[in-house]
C-alpha cells in the first residue's frame, strides 16, 4: 500500500480558532480525518504531519523524496503556510528531492494581501489548489491519485 504525505506548515495547528472568517471552523484534527477518509477511498495509506519549524518540514520533504524514489510514496499534499511565500530552502528541498508536490492553500491566497501572491513552491509543484477551504485537501489527494 502506497503512502500520501499530508504536510502542514506553521500555524496550521491553530485551525479552528485562527481567523475563522478566512480559514473556517475546522480543526487540524478534522482535516486529518477528512484526509484519512479520502486516502482510504483510493487505497492509500496516509502520513499526516504538522510543524511550525522550517527545518522539520525540509527533513520531511527529503524523507518523502527518498520514499517516492523507493516506490513507497505517491507524493505530498503540502500546505506550507507562510513558508510558501518566504522559503527558498523549501523550494530547494522539493526540487532536490524530486518528490511530487501538490501545493495546497485553504484560502485563495491571490485574493488576499500582495505578499501572499508569490509562492516559492509553485515553480516546483505539480499543481496548486487554493481557495476551496479544507475540501482542497481532498481535491489534492484525488489529484495525486489520478497521477499515480
Ligand atoms: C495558507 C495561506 C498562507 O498565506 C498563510 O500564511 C497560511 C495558510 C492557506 O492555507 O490558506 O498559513 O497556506
Amino acid at each position: 500500500m502506497k503512502t500520501i504525505l499530508v504536510l502542514n506548515g506553521p500555524n496550521l495547528n491553530l485551525l479552528g480558532t485562527r481567523e475563522p472568517a478566512v480559514y473556517g471552523a475546522h480543526t487540524l484534527t478534522n482535516v486529518e480525518a477528512l484526509c484519512d477518509a479520502e486516502c482510504a477511498k483510493f487505497g492509500f495509506k496516509m502520513d499526516f504531519r504538522q510543524s511550525n519549524h522550517e527545518g522539520v518540514l525540509i527533513d520531511a520533504v527529503q524523507e518523502a523524496g527518498r520514499a517516492q524514489a523507493a516506490g513507497s510514496l505517491i507524493g505530498i499534499v503540502f500546505n506550507a503556510g507562510a513558508y510558501t511565500h518566504t522559503s527558498v530552502a523549501l523550494h530547494d528541498a522539493v526540487k532536490g528531492s524530486g518528490v511530487t508536490v501538490i501545493e495546497l492553500h485553504i484560502s485563495n491566497v491571490h485574493a488576499r494581501e500582495a505578499f501572499r501572491h508569490h509562492s516559492f513552491l509553485s515553480p516546483v509543484a505539480k499543481g496548486v489548489i487554493a481557495g476551496f477551504g479544507v475540501a482542497g485537501y481532498a481535491l489534492a489527494i484525488s489529484a495525486l491519485a489520478g497521477m499515480s
